[in-house]
């Protein structure tokens, strides 16, 4: 693991010292502190990449400092510890935002991978703060007025009161997600948990264990027990994401949890009654991805009670200059001066659009750098006016030479990455969505490819 700065918050001297060693043992920057107050002060003057915190401290407990760290738009992570056996305040820590939990006691190795958990997934959290913000005012967030949006708002707003699951679909970028949250703050849940997971992000293997949660001991490496999505969801909304991406043995699963509204950690036998709305979402054809025994029809049958479909940009140009604007506010922190000027919007409209609502983020945020502080012109948004085909395989008047088929064919494929990297800003859940291929094999292949 790279180094990073962590910060210790801890009463007890003794504690302290043992993470202290702990910590810079496995190669990290350390900072301490004896209380919260000593934490913020800390954190206002020192870049911190992590804070791990005990629950119980005197005066400022552990909670109230990430709540106060949250108050402050400090969206440093935060790790929990709490005592063995008090899961409940765990869950309340996650529920104020922190990224993990520790129950004590714990080993050097159930630390470090918590960590690395934590801090893999912050760059992306960096990323979405923004959007969560945004997202938590509910469904204005939306921006576009196009027919085919505002059927959607009227999806969601008649579906948001009730407790009916919903599956929506729609291309790579065309806002699943964010209409997932939307349903969610519009409805009498919005004050419990949205608790998001994304099957194509998650190994197949871990990814029961993720949902159900574990007892101590219930198979190798579960050293201690851990609640479930499932579990956090509770009486909250659980969102499938990538659904299709779940293996077929744990759709069967997923599916008996939710007709018996009933679940049993892994390693249990102790059914927890549960209370959750499921809304679900893929970027395929659901019908097409239970021909291809991807998608279970019975579970497609239950969840999709309702559904949604995001349309796809290229469908609703009369939003790209609305939603351009949008996304020069967001991103430039500028707010006179900047204009759609001549022939940009044009040029916007002239795009297909392949990467969507997401795309055309990425889009103006990097014509926002290439244009310094001057004026927005169409030279700052390079767009491919003609889209490439899917497979930019040689036509016939340029035959290919005969020979060993492997290298070729991985430079096709090296170079079909390198350009959906490329056209998702980096993102790999966008470019494994473009390349319909999974997450997993893409990284395999980025790995394969050295890219
Ligand atoms: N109508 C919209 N108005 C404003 N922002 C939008 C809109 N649609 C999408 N976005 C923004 O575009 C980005 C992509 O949206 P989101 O993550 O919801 O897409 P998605 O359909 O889940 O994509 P993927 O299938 O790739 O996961 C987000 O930053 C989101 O806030
Ligand atoms: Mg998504």
């Amino acid at each position: 693991m790279p180094e990073h700065y962590i910060l210790i918050v801890d009463d007890e001297p003794h504690m302290r010292r043992v993470l202290e060693i702990m910590l810079h043992q496995a190669g990290h920057q350390v900072h301490v502190a004896g209380n919260g107050l000593e934490a913020l002060k800390i954190l206002r003057t020192h870049a911190i990449d992590l804070v791990i915190t005990d629950m119980r401290m005197p005066e400022m407990d552990g909670l109230e400092l990430l709540v106060r760290m949250r108050e402050d738009g400090m969206e440093t992570p935060v790790i929990i510890i709490t005592a063995h056996g008090s899961v409940e305040s765990a869950v309340e820590a996650m529920k104020q935002g922190a990224s993990d939990y520790l129950l004590r006691p714990f080993d050097i190795d159930a630390l470090e991978l918590v960590i690395a958990r934590v801090l893999n997934t912050k760059e992306v959290a960096r990323q979405n703060s923004f959007m969560r913000e945004e997202l938590n005012r509910g469904w204005d967030a939306f921006v576009g007025s196009s027919p085919a949006m505002q059927a959607v708002y009227e999806l969601i707003r008649q579906v948001a009161p009730t407790k009916t699951s919903v599956m929506i679909s729609g291309e790579t970028g065309t806002g699943k997600e964010l209409a997932a949250r939307a349903i969610h703050n519009a409805s009498p849940r919005h004050g419990k948990l949205f608790v998001p997971i994304n099957c194509a992000a998650i190994p197949a293997e871990m990814l029961e264990a993720e949902l159900f949660g574990h007892e101590k001991g219930a198979f190798t490496g579960a050293a201690k027990e851990r609640i479930g999505k499932f579990e956090l969801a509770n009486e909250g909304t659980l969102f499938l994401d990538e659904i299709t991406e779940m293996p077929m043995a744990l759709q069967a699963k997923l599916l008996r949890v939710l007709q018996e509204n009933t679940l049993e950690r892994l390693g249990s036998n102790r059914s927890i009654p549960l209370d959750i709305r499921l809304i679900a979402a893929t970027n395929r054809d659901p019908r097409e991805a239970i021909r291809d025994n991807r998608l279970r029809e019975d579970l497609y049958y239950r969840i999709n009670v309702f559904s949604i479909n995001l349309p796809p940009l290229r469908e609703r140009k009369e939003d790209i200059a609305h939603l351009a604007m949008h996304f020069i506010t967001k991103h430039g922190h500028r707010t006179q001066g900047v204009e759609l000027g001549a022939g940009i919007v044009e040029r916007l409209q002239a795009y297909d659009w392949p990467g969507n609502v997401r795309e055309l983020e990425n889009i103006t945020e990097r014509a926002l750098v290439l244009s310094g502080n001057g004026p927005l012109k169409p030279a700052h948004f390079p767009l491919d006016p003609t889209p490439k085909t899917a497979t930019p395989a040689p036509g016939p008047d340029s035959p290919t030479p005969i020979g060993p088929m492997a290298p070729v064919v991985e430079a096709l494929e090296a170079r079909m990455i390198f350009d959906a990297l490329a056209q998702t800003g980096g993102s790999k859940p966008k470019a494994a969505a473009l390349l319909d291929i999974s997450e997993r094999t893409l990284w395999y292949k980025l790995k394969k490819y050295k890219l």
